[in-house]
């Protein structure tokens, strides 16, 4: 059986209008693009002060890490909920393998 791979990620959004949200998840499944692969993530914020913000994106391409394994960046903005959005850049957790 071929392994599959997903990412677990976790930040805090940029800090506006007083306040930060936080995302956590899992990405997709691997998505093959040239000769690396992306992976599609989508969620819902952390409550804060009384409303969350939604967010999708595609990661950039793997990238080696020094002890093994790979992680990808993701950025992007949130929705814009209660007049304004937030902003994200990170990098993904190391790949857990899925059958
Ligand atoms: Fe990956
Ligand atoms: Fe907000």
């Amino acid at each position: 059986m071929k392994m599959h791979h997903v990412h677990n990620y976790y930040n805090k959004t940029t800090f506006d209008q007083g306040h930060t949200h936080k995302m956590r998840g899992v990405t997709s499944y691997e998505i093959p693009t040239g000769n690396s692969h992306v992976h599609s993530y989508n969620g819902v914020t952390t409550v804060d002060r009384a409303h969350v913000h939604h967010y999708s994106g595609v990661t950039g391409p793997a990238i080696p890490l020094a002890g093994g394994g790979h992680t990808h960046e993701y950025q992007g903005p949130t929705t814009i909920d209660q007049g304004h959005c937030h902003h994200y850049k990170s990098l993904t957790g190391k790949e857990k393998a899925t059958p």
